[in-house]
């Protein structure tokens, strides 16, 4: 099997791997030489993030991908990441080291239908959640993130009509803190909406003090009870700007690496699922290790592109995201 057999089949390149060699060194190297910027998402592994050039929530992923003078982008995320990156630098190489790494969101909203949803609402404006594939985009007129959505909304004129997608949690959330009457596809990421209720309760009685901090890709009934809600980067920020020391964390696993890092004296609890399986890791981001981090560096694969005709459309909505939020200093 070659080495693009091996990709189609299993989403990365396999190779033995000198078990004497120290990846760190390794990465370091080969992104020195290859002119190469690793960018991390806060739900990779925390070795992953450790050796990041850059490690973030989606806005910030996006506004460092529009900017880097990198030849290659790594991107340690998942597929609509790297296509975000691909759309924002169509000239430089990006890869991810694991090109199976979807997102249940993403795929939860087939552009297909979204193309015939869309066709039902002809005077309205179209924003998507940047967690969509680089088709959705390019239906799109605006995308937003989970730390912008609110003021992107804001940002339209007040009688203006919207369908907003593909995240419904999301959605309504903006909905209820702008006011505004969106039009909502019915999409969900299938690890913020796992989250039990009962258990979350259950753990406020044996940690009274903790405040529950939660990303709003989370079903209304956590979001009722949080002390917080924000993206990544804001439950990571409220946690270390908080005079309090321990905290229940309903987002994926990923981000209690750096909440730890920068709070080594607090306590930080994942929130419970409502199965009988105690972790929070999204299986897509997760697909990522360290190992495939250093092979995709090596033979530059796999290579994530995005057809002409999609970036000149896709391109668009997500620069008018960036101004809106450089406008707004986010
Ligand atoms: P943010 O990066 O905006 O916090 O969103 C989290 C997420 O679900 C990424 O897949
Ligand atoms: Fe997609 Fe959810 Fe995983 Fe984020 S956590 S990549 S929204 S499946």
């Amino acid at each position: 099997m070659n080495i693009f057999e091996e990709i189609n089949l299993k989403g990365f390149a396999e190779e033995e791997i000198d078990p004497t060699l120290d990846l760190f060194d390794e990465i370091n190297r080969l992104k020195k030489e290859k002119n190469a910027v690793i960018l991390a998402h806060y739900y990779q592994d925390g070795d992953i993030q450790d050796i990041a050039d850059y490690i973030g929530d989606s806005l910030g992923l996006s506004q460092q991908a529009a900017k880097t003078d990198a030849d290659i982008i790594v991107f340690a995320g998942v597929h609509f990441m790297a296509e975000t990156a691909k759309i924002l630098s169509p000239n430089k190489k990006v890869l991810l080291p694991d090109v199976k790494a979807g997102c249940s969101l993403a795929d939860s909203c087939p552009p297909h239908l979204f193309k015939k949803f869309k066709e039902k609402y002809p005077d309205h404006l179209v924003i998507t959640y940047v967690n969509c594939t680089a088709e959705l985009k390019a239906m799109s007129d605006i995308v937003c993130t989970s730390s912008n959505a609110i003021q992107i909304v804001e940002s339209l004129p007040q009688d203006q009509k919207i369908i907003f997608g593909p995240d419904k949690n999301l959605g309504a959330y903006v909905a209820k803190k702008t006011g505004r009457d969106l039009v909502l596809w019915n999409g969900a990421c299938m690890v913020h909406e796992i989250f039990s209720r009962e258990k979350i309760t259950k753990l406020k009685e044996r940690y009274p003090h903790a405040k529950l901090l939660a990303h709003p890709e989370c079903e209304e009934v956590i979001l009722k009870m949080a002390d917080y809600i924000g993206s990544t980067t804001g439950i990571l920020n409220y946690a270390t700007k908080s005079p309090e020391k321990e905290f229940i964390v309903a987002t994926e696993a990923g981000i209690l690496h750096e909440m730890q890092k920068k709070n080594p004296d607090k306590i930080f609890i994942p929130a419970p699922p409502n199965n009988s399986c105690a972790c929070n890791d999204c299986p897509h981001m997760k697909r990522n290790t360290l190992e495939k981090l250093y092979l995709c560096l090596k033979n530059e694969l796999p290579e994530v592109t995005v057809a002409e005709d999609i970036i000149v459309k896709a391109v668009k909505p997500i620069e008018r995201m960036l101004e809106i939020s450089a406008r707004l200093g986010l």
